[in-house]
This record gives structure tokens, sequence and C-alpha cells, in this order.
């Protein structure tokens, strides 16, 4: 005897499952949601840092770099900048960052520009907090290698 599918148990099916799977997703969503606090270290977001995030938008930064995989891809990564330029200290990164920011745009022939943003050290000094504490996010060893 062949046991057919009549069409209640295909409809049982259907809305059983997307309502399980709808029922997984949330749970999920939920959970990851009350975890950013952690994720995140969010007991060290200074001013600092977030005047840094600030000036990150209002120059548009991420126009040209993406930041944990998130933006353009004509620059840099940068959640992982300060590994790769400050070797994971504060000072040497800091110290890299007033260099870099107050030596663009290279003059450097086939090789992509960066603007020149003008901004003072104070500026710089927010900028390199937030990206030291973007390092810091827990976010699954995003991007996969140091080059970003
Ligand atoms: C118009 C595109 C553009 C914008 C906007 C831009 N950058 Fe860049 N940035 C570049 C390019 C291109 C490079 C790579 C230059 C090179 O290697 O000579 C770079 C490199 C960098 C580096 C060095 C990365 C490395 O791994 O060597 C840092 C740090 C950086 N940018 C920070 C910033 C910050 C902070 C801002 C916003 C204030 C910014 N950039 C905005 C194009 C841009």
């Amino acid at each position: 005897m062949t046991e057919r599918i009549t069409k209640n148990m295909a409809r049982n099916i259907y809305f059983g499952g997307s309502i399980f799977v709808i029922l997984v997703f949330t749970a999920l969503t939920c959970d990851t949601v009350k975890k950013f606090p952690e994720l995140t270290n969010e007991q060290n977001i200074t001013k600092s840092v977030s005047n840094g995030k600030h000036l990150w938008e209002v120059n548009n930064c991420v126009g040209c770099h993406t930041i944990m995989g998130e933006g353009a891809y004509y620059a840099p990564e940068l959640a992982n900048a300060f590994d790769r330029l400050g070797g994971g200290d504060d000072e040497a990164f800091k110290s890299y960052m007033q260099g870099w920011m107050a030596a663009q745009p290279l003059d450097i022939k086939n090789r992509r520009k960066m603007p020149q943003f003008n901004l003072t050290n104070d500026e710089v000094n927010d900028l390199s907090n937030f990206l030291i504490w973007t390092s810091k996010i827990d976010d699954n060893e995003w991007p996969p290698n140091i080059e970003g």
C-alpha cells in the first residue's frame, strides 16, 4: 500500500516547520542581543571612544574602509588595525595613527591614496581609542587574518 501525503498533512508540515524555524531564529536573536554588553565590552566605551566613533562617521572613513567587514572595499579593514599597526600596544598604535593621519596623502605612484583630514591631535587620539575598542569586540575572530 502506498501512503500519500494529504493536503492537510502538507499544510501542517509547512506551517509547523515555519513556526518552528521562526521560534528558533527569534530565540537565537534574543540570545545574541542579550550578550551585546559582554561581547562589546560596553564598560570600556569612554567619552573618547564614542567621540572617535562620531569622527569615524562624519569623516566617512567607512566610505573607503571596512570595519568588522562592513563598509567599502577600497582601503584596508580597520577593526584589526590596532593589532596590525600597533602590535596590540596602545601607545605604539596611537603614535602610529598620529604619524599616519598627518602624512596623508602619501605621494607614492600606483598606490591608492587616502585624503588629508586635517584632524587635531585630540581627534586622532579619539579615533585611535575607537579603533582600539573596536579591535577588542568579540566578533567571532573576524576578520580571519591580520591583513583583514
Ligand atoms: C578616500 C578613501 C579613504 C577615506 C575616506 C579614508 N581612508 Fe584610510 N586609507 C585609504 C587608503 C587607500 C589606505 C591605504 C593607503 C596606503 O596603504 O598607502 C588607507 C589606510 C588607512 C590606515 C592604515 C591601514 C593599514 O593597514 O596600513 C588607517 C589607520 C586609516 N586609513 C585610517 C582612516 C581613518 C581613521 C579615516 C577617517 C577619518 C580614513 N582612513 C578615511 C583610503 C581612505
